[in-house]
């Protein structure tokens, strides 16, 4: 049986079945509720009841004080909800509001996509998850590869399941140590997350966003977010290749497209004919011509120098304002 939780002071809410905890469907509904260990031991996803019936799990190790209890207070990730509940908890407002981690993980899988690009999923133990914001990256340090940036390709709704994307590059030795050492069970440490690049949640304009190669990495995490978040408006996503890269998971975006009555998809490619300055010129009057009025749109860039760079003078030459235009570099 599905219940409706809502949370004071935000007013958000979100729908919670009787067998799941409140910490997991809140996390599902797309809300950055605060929690660290996610099993009953730390205490960070304390909570309120106002009004509601709940149940708590037999175990949790972390102790509430018996001014705790008298006062309804809960643990969310040990509770399950057996009525609608209106609580008080803590959710983070912005990048600020998540703390540092650094996290031992695990290589779960390396899924090849094509021949150039593998999508590294990395787990994480159950007792300490990752905290993220879509669009937010973290640094990877793998063995017998020097650390690198990267966004995270997943949704924050799991932060146990991490996704990376890396591109083929044999002078790169990060994506040489992944395309030709690494294996499922390998050590992947974790430290973050970093980063401005966020979604504004609170935002209700069309939203137009632009990725470069694996600047999609990024952007996939901000579309799972905004789907589960269940956004109304429009979003528009162009995703732009190298003259001989691949859109690696096209078939992902088409599949936005058949789910979401409001999501549209359009694959642009640099010309390998043309000088460069003129193949970018190009991309940015094609994007220009199919977006919305630009003054009333939220642009998101995960589209590297120079290109990123161009797409967000021209949407400021017609109107849109810079502080609507977010950008990153690091994909
Ligand atoms: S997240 Fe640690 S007790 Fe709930």
């Amino acid at each position: 049986m599905t219940h409706l939780i809502k949370i004071k002071p935000s007013n958000h809410t979100f729908e919670a079945d009787e067998s799941e905890s409140l910490l997991d469907a809140a996390l599902r509904g797309g809300l950055s509720i605060s929690y660290r260990c996610t099993t009953g031991a730390c205490g960070e996803c304390k909570a309120r009841v106002v009004s509601g019936q709940y149940q708590f799990d037999a175990s949790h190790d972390y102790k509430l004080t018996e001014a705790e209890k008298n006062q309804n207070v809960i643990l969310m990730c040990s509770v399950h909800a057996n009525s609608d509940l209106v609580i008080e908890a803590q959710e983070a407002r912005s990048p600020a509001d998540i703390p540092r981690q650094r996290i031992a993980g695990r290589v779960a899988k390396l899924e090849k996509i094509g021949s150039d690009h593998i999508v590294l999923h990395a787990r994480t133990p159950r007792s300490q998850t990752l905290r993220f914001l879509a669009g937010q990256y973290v640094t990877l340090s793998l063995d017998g590869a020097p650390s690198r940036d990267m966004a995270v390709a997943s949704c924050p709704c799991n932060g146990m399941v991490l996704q990376f994307h890396v591109q083929r590059d044999d002078n790169d030795s990060f994506a040489d140590c992944v395309f030709h050492h690494l294996t499922t069970g390998s050590n992947v440490i974790i430290e973050g997350p970093f980063g401005e690049f966020t979604l504004d949640e609170e935002s209700r304009r069309p939203i137009v966003m632009v990725a470069q190669d694996t600047g999609f990495a990024p952007m996939k995490s901000l579309v799972e977010h905004a789907i589960a978040l269940d956004l109304q408006q429009s979003m528009l996503l162009f995703w732009v290749a190298g003259a001989d890269k691949a859109h690696y998971l096209s078939n992902y975006c088409r599949s936005w497209e058949d789910a979401l009555d409001r999501f549209v998809y359009i694959p642009l490619t640099l010309s390998a004919a043309k000088d460069l300055d003129v193949a970018y010129a190009e991309i940015v009057q094609q994007i220009i011509s199919r977006s919305p009025i630009e003054s009333e749109i939220d642009l998101y860039l995960a589209t590297p120098s120079p290109l990123g760079n161009l797409i967000a003078d021209a949407f400021s030459a017609k109107g849109t304002p810079r502080s609507r235009i977010a950008i990153t570099g690091t994909c």
